[in-house]
This record gives structure tokens, sequence and C-alpha cells, in this order.
């Protein structure tokens, strides 16, 4: 239960504009999905994911679902970081149990992307924010998002999660210029993608770059930092106020240059992430969001209460937003994300 009292500026958004709220907001990446057997049930009627991720009706209510379970200050847009690929006309399947697949993408399909309209691929995702939106009271957020250009190009050139994403990375060391486009390609669909988010009534947004662990400190520049960075400073200029959340994840310290040239207003810390190590090298100011291990939201118990304590106290007197590392595993038990929500709500502040 919430004990502080409601405030016309909602605690997510708080944090986010640089506030230490404390016990901090919570909401927890892939916090809708398998875990839940509401969600279970939804997905046995669809189709599809695709099917799912494009029925505004459904995709709402699953946005819905841990919102109203677990009572999150935000409710993350249910979608996919591949939904702009397919958007953009690309071939997206997800494969019972297999996970993600696309044709591995060749140079001469670079091209076919360029001329492809978004805007009516993209019209019932934005229905369902508007839909999730109406739906929301005043304290908890409308969180959008996207992929990272890069792990969104990943899927495309591997053409499935593959380990390391060896064609990609090879891609890019050998046609430069050709991959230099591919990004820069995302990266102006992005922009436009967030933007119509926001126009519809998302209030945070945050890039996913998943796959950002993987590259040489040069190619993080290039095609992690630098796309990031004109995706928020043309989000800054359009959609004034709106809080970007980057996530590098698993890269190490190369967050700390891309925390300081990216233009983010947030970082999402992985799992692996040490906040001790990594706070004095960031602006004390930057709201940072995390990184409980998954894995012990799984294990739930002991472990999870420990862990929870230590999370909050190396992110106590920063903005903080708390969070796991990465998303909500499969296996979770339900009464383990309610007893993590009871255990952040009924915290003091650590001494
Ligand atoms: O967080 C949320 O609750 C919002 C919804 C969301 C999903 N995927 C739903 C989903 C978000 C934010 C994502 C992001 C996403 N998708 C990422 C970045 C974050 C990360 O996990 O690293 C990536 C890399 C993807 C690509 C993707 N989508 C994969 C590899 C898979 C298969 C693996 C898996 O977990 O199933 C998906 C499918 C997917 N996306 C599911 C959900 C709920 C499961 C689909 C199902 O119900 O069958």
């Amino acid at each position: 239960m919430h004990t502080e009292p409601k405030q016309a500026v909602k605690p997510l958004l708080r944090v986010l504009r640089g506030n230490i709220v404390f016990p901090p907001p919570i909401w927890l990446m892939r916090q809708a999905g398998r875990y839940l057997p509401e969600y279970r049930a939804v997905r046995a009627k669809a189709k599809d994911f695709i099917a799912l991720c494009t029925d505004p009706k459904s995709a709402a209510e699953v946005t819905l679902q841990p919102v109203r379970r677990f009572g999150f200050d935000a409710a993350i847009l249910f979608s996919d970081i591949l939904m702009l690929p397919w958007a953009l006309g690309y071939t997206v399947r997800f494969a019972e149990g297999e996970g993600p697949l696309l044709p591995p993408l060749q140079p001469a399909d670079i091209d076919r992307l360029d001329w492809h309209p978004l805007d009516s691929a993209i019209a019932p995702i934005l229905e369902t924010i508007q839909r999730v939106r109406s739906c929301l009271d005043s304290q908890t957020t409308l969180i959008g998002f996207a992929g990272g250009p890069f792990t969104v190009a990943c899927y495309m050139v591997d053409g499935k999660a593959a380990e390391g994403f060896p064609l990609t990375r090879a891609f890019a060391w050998r046609r430069p210029e050709e991959f230099s486009r591919l990004i820069n390609l995302l990266t102006e669909a992005t922009i436009a993608y967030l933007k119509a988010q926001v126009d519809s009534g998302a209030e945070v947004v945050m890039l996913f770059e998943s796959s950002a662990g993987l590259l040489s400190p040069r190619l993080f520049s290039d095609y992690v930092t630098a796309p990031t960075a004109r995706i928020a400073a043309t989000l800054r200029a359009q959609c004034p106020g709106v809080p970007v959340i980057g996530f590098p994840r698993l890269a190490g310290l190369n967050v700390v240059r891309y925390a300081h040239t990216a233009g983010i207003q947030a970082m999402g810390l992985d799992t692996t992430a040490d906040p001790e190590m990594i706070k004095p090298l960031l602006s004390s100011e930057m709201p940072l969001q995390g990184n409980l291990d998954p894995a012990a939201l799984l294990a739930g118990g002991r472990a999870l209460a420990q862990e929870v304590a230590a999370v909050l106290a190396a992110f106590s007197g920063r903005p903080h937003v708390f969070n796991l590392g990465h998303g909500v595993l499969p296996e979770t038990p339900p009464q383990h994300v309610a007893e993590l929500v009871r255990l952040v709500r009924s915290a003091t502040l650590p001494s």
C-alpha cells in the first residue's frame, strides 16, 4: 500500500526529473508476460504474439494486468522491440517456443526499408497507448519504448536471438558503410516511432539496448552512444519534458561515457553493474534504475529480502527507480513479485 500522500507529479516522473523519492517508485522490465496466469489466458486466445501486440484491446489488457495485480508505479506498453522492423515491412515471426525469427538481412534489403511508411502499421500500437493511458490513475506513469537501433539490427542481421550475434558483428566490420546506413535508418524510424508514442500518451520512453555489451568501445560509441544521442536530442526538442531512460545492457564501464554524452535523462543498470563502482563515475543527479537480480526474485524468501535491502541501500541518497537488472523470468511465482513490492514499499531509509 502507498503510504505517501498523493502528489501532483507522479512518483516515477518526480524521480526522473532528478528528485529523491523514498521508498523509490517501482516497476519491472517484462512485468507483463508468461509468469502471470492472466497473461497466459489472453495470449492463448491470440493467433500469435504479433496478433496480440496489434490488437489494442488485448494489448491494453495485458499492459494493465501487472499494474492492477501489484500496484506498480508504471505501466509499460505491451509490445516488442521487433515491432519496429515489422512496421517497416520487414518479416518478423515469433515462433512458438523458439523466440523471434527474421530473414537474415542482406545489404540490398536496407534500401527496401527506406521508403516504408510507419504510420498505418503502428496505428494499433498507438491505440493501445491511448487506451492504457485513459485507464491509469493519477499516480501511475505510462512508459513507451523501443529497442536501441543496434539491438534491433542484431535481430535483423542474425535473424534470431543468436548467442553473441556473430553475423551482425562481422557485418559491422566488413561493410561499415552499409551497417551505418542500417543504423541511421533505424535511428530515424525509432525517433518517429517514439515521438508518435509520446503524442499518443506515453509519458516516459525507454531505449532497450540489450546487445550493447557485445561492442568494443569504438563501435559502442558509433552504434550505441551516437544513435542514442540523436534520438534523445530530437525527442528533447520535439517532446520537451519527456524523459528518456537508456538501458545499455552489459556494457560495463562503457556506460560511463554513454551517460555523459548520450543526452539521456536516466540510466537503467543491468544485473552485473555494481552501483558502488558506477555511482562515483556518474553525476549524482542522474536518476538510476535497477538492478535487482531477476534470479533473486525467482528464488524469493531470504535471498530476495536481502537483495532488496542491498539494492535500496546502494542507491539511497540519489534519484532511484527500483527495477530488475533484466526482465522478469517466466518461471517467477507471482507471489514473489507481490512480496518484492511489499518489501520496497515498506522499506525504511537505510542508515
Ligand atoms: O516489459 C514489458 O512487460 C513490456 C513488453 C516487452 C516485451 N519485450 C514483451 C515480450 C518488452 C519491453 C520487450 C523488449 C524486448 N524484446 C527486448 C529488450 C529487453 C530484453 O529482454 O533484453 C528484446 C531483446 C526483445 C526480443 C524478444 N521478444 C525475444 C528475444 C523474445 C523471445 C524470448 C522470450 O522472452 O520469450 C521476445 C518475445 C516476447 N516479448 C515475449 C514477451 C512477453 C514472450 C512472447 C510470448 O508470450 O510468447
